[in-house]
């Protein structure tokens, strides 16, 4: 079923007296359950759309429908209330949260805050949650500046899944890390997908990490969506000149050697 909806969505930005057009009529769909990978160059408008999404930021036009509703009219209490579906991660974990905060109250937030659990039961999620991502459950103590980067990002996505969202949008939320910690990442979304059926609108510039979790990649250009199909389909076909550039700078994946086509891992 599809989950989300966007349709011809816009957005300009005032800059030094002059109009920056970042969305310029973007339409897309996302089903539930899978993941949407969105690509482009810098300035394409991928994170524009993140934010809009996430109500961070206000269209200047068009229509979003998340799980049936008229996502961009909610307010006040039902807006309040809806967001614990829509959760984000972002690629700079320690200028999203209070570097002092501990992981505890960092985890400890959102799910007081969208009653998820009652307050008694609340120490024993958290060890849950952490556990989830790959952290040891005595980590809830530390921190956020006391732990690495890879950490940092697991404990970034367990907030994500405190609310249990049916979408979580992640813009370049592995892009800061090295291969072998990016890897184990991606595996634990891909999994964390399996059981829970969460989708995903994965935010990033690179083809290689998109092609490892994305059932469908849509790539944009100057604020519009150029390309969209099968992952399989863009990376090894790609239509566009903006697909084609992406795929040339990944020289990996015009050798064709990348491991795993995402539609074997539905
Ligand atoms: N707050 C802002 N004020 C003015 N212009 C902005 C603002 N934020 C973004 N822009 C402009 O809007 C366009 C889209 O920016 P956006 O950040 O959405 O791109 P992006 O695809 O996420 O790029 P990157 O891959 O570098 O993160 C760019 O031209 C950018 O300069
Ligand atoms: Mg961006």
């Amino acid at each position: 079923m599809t989950l989300l909806t966007v349709q011809e969505l816009a957005k300009s930005y005032m800059s030094h007296g002059r109009n920056v057009t970042a969305l310029d009529g973007v339409s897309f769909t996302l089903t539930e359950g899978q993941t949407l990978g969105l690509a482009g160059a810098s300035g394409s408008g991928k994170s524009t759309l993140a934010r809009l999404l996430l109500r961070l930021l206000a269209a200047d036009g068009g229509e979003v429908c998340f799980a049936g509703e008229d996502w961009l009219a909610l307010s006040g209490s039902r807006l309040r209330q809806r967001r614990r579906s829509m959760q984000m991660v972002f690629q700079d974990v320690l200028a999203a949260f209070n570097p002092r905060a501990t992981v505890a109250s960092v985890l400890d937030d959102p799910l007081r805050i969208h009653g998820i659990v009652d307050r008694a039961g609340r120490p024993r999620e958290i060890a849950t949650l952490l556990e989830r991502v790959g952290l040891p459950a005595s980590y809830a103590v530390r921190s956020i500046r006391e732990l690495s980067g890879g950490q940092r990002q697991r404990v970034a996505i367990a907030r994500a899944l405190a609310p249990r969202p049916s979408l979580i949008v992640l813009d370049e939320a592995v892009s800061a890390l090295d291969a072998s910690i990016r890897r184990r990442i991606l595996e634990l979304l891909v999994e964390l997908q399996r059981e829970r059926g969460i989708a995903y609108l994965f935010v990033s510039h690179d083809l290689a990490v998109l092609k490892a979790v994305s059932h469908r990649i849509a790539v944009m250009h100057e604020g519009r969506i150029v390309e969209t199909g099968p992952a399989d389909a863009v990376i090894d076909n790609p239509q566009s000149m903006a697909a084609k550039a992406l795929v040339a700078a990944v020289p990996r994946l015009v050798a064709g050697q990348n491991s795993k086509p995402a539609t074997d891992n539905p």
